[in-house]
């Protein structure tokens, strides 16, 4: 197993009904650590670039304006395979297969709002750490 560092966001619909200290604890029972957290509003260039690749997609604008809604807690989490484990920890990002146990299964209203963002690999990981913490 690697140990990795991984971004981790709590996006604004996590923040706004109170579930950051129920996410952080199932982050820390797994028994990844959090090496850094602070809390943020995001705009527009930040987002631009962090979801570039979904830019045309038609959603996109709805994810802007949601994204925006409020603060987000951006945290760098670390551990074994991090990268991973926080992705299988949050479940998928379809609504419809998020399974109860994980945090989108548990807490998600939609695939938009979806409590959570994770890295999703070794390159986008260290791409969004310097994106959000340097
Ligand atoms: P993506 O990076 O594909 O998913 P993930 O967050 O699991 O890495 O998409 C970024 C965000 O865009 C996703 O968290 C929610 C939103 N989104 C939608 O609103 N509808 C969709 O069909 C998809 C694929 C994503
Ligand atoms: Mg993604």
């Amino acid at each position: 197993m690697a140990f990795e560092r991984t971004y981790i966001m709590l996006k604004p619909d996590c923040v706004k009904r109170g579930l950051i200290g129920e996410v952080i604890s199932r982050i820390e029972k797994k028994g990844f650590k959090i090496e850094n957290m602070k809390m943020i509003q995001l705009d527009e260039k930040i987002l631009r670039e962090h979801y570039a690749h979904i830019a045309d997609k038609p959603f996109f604008p709805g994810v802007l304006d949601y994204m925006q809604s409020g603060p987000v807690v951006a945290m760098i989490v670390t551990g074994d395979n991090a990268i991973k484990g926080m992705r299988n920890l949050m479940g998928p990002t379809n609504y419809d297969e998020a399974k109860g146990g994980t945090i989108r299964g548990d807490f998600a209203t939609s695939t938009g709002e979806n409590i959570i963002h994770g890295s999703d690999s070794p390159e986008t990981a260290e791409a969004e750490i310097k994106r959000f913490f340097s």
